[in-house]
């Protein structure tokens, strides 16, 4: 295997699409490549097969050129769907930048394209001192933004970027994302970002959108 291509994907918020864009593509990728998705942090699981599971990551499972043990895929799991600094003070367990960190340099090189999701938007505290950016910065890793379409995306799509530039880091591209239904003026306000924003555009996810006709930039 050549250097392994690694991407974090971020996005705007939670519940933009991070997990239904890195589905696609992974499949996209496993068109011509191997490509494996993983979820690091996840917050809200039910047990299945007697361990807590989480519906992203068995969703980058699936998706994945090669299925990894759940535990491999997401090592860091919490039954209640609240931030998870909290989540993990509830259950005693501390999530650390180091620990991250050593997960994904004992994970990392299984194929040639790894997909990181993360958990919540940029700046998501691990705990009262640490944020997942900084694992990202940790691991020196390109980062895609899914930008979900909808109304206020403006304003978190230019923070978000701004401030994974000013964190030193690469930003692969942007992604905006129809989620469950187009907004209002999608076209305007999808037109303002590819003005404004000046990292590359990967493209466009519309409602149900399907491998089929995906297009995709700078990949
Ligand atoms: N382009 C899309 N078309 C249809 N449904 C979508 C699309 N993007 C997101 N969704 C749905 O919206 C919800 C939130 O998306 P999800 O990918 O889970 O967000 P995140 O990972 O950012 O929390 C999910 O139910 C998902 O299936
Ligand atoms: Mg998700």
């Amino acid at each position: 295997m050549t250097q392994q291509t690694v991407y974090f994907v971020t996005g705007t918020d939670t519940d933009v699409g991070k997990t239904y864009v890195s589905q696609l593509l992974l499949q996209y990728f496993n068109q011509s490549s191997t490509a494996i998705g993983y979820k690091p942090i996840a917050a809200g699981a039910s047990m299945n097969d007697g361990e807590l599971k989480n519906e992203d990551a068995l969703i980058l499972q699936s998706a994945s050129s090669l299925q990894l043990a759940y535990k491999e895929v997401n090592p860091i799991c919490f039954k209640e769907p609240i931030a998870p600094h909290i989540a993990s003070e509830m259950v005693g367990e501390s999530i650390t930048v180091s620990g991250l960190t050593q997960w994904w340099n004992k994970s990392k090189g299984q194929c040639d394209i790894a997909l990181i999701e993360g958990a919540g938007g940029w700046r998501l505290p691990l705990n009262n001192k640490e944020y997942l950016s900084s694992f990202v910065k940790d691991i020196q890793c390109e980062v895609i933004v899914v930008v979900g379409m909808k109304l206020g995306c403006l304003n978190h799509a230019l923070l978000t970027l701004e401030t994974i530039k000013q964190d030193g880091l690469i930003i692969k591209g942007w992604i905006a994302n129809q989620c469950d239904s187009p907004m209002n003026f999608y076209e305007e306000n999808l037109a303002y970002l590819k003005q404004h924003v000046d990292v590359p555009f990967i493209g466009e996810i519309k409602v149900n959108q399907t491998i089929d006709n995906l297009i995709l930039s700078h990949l």
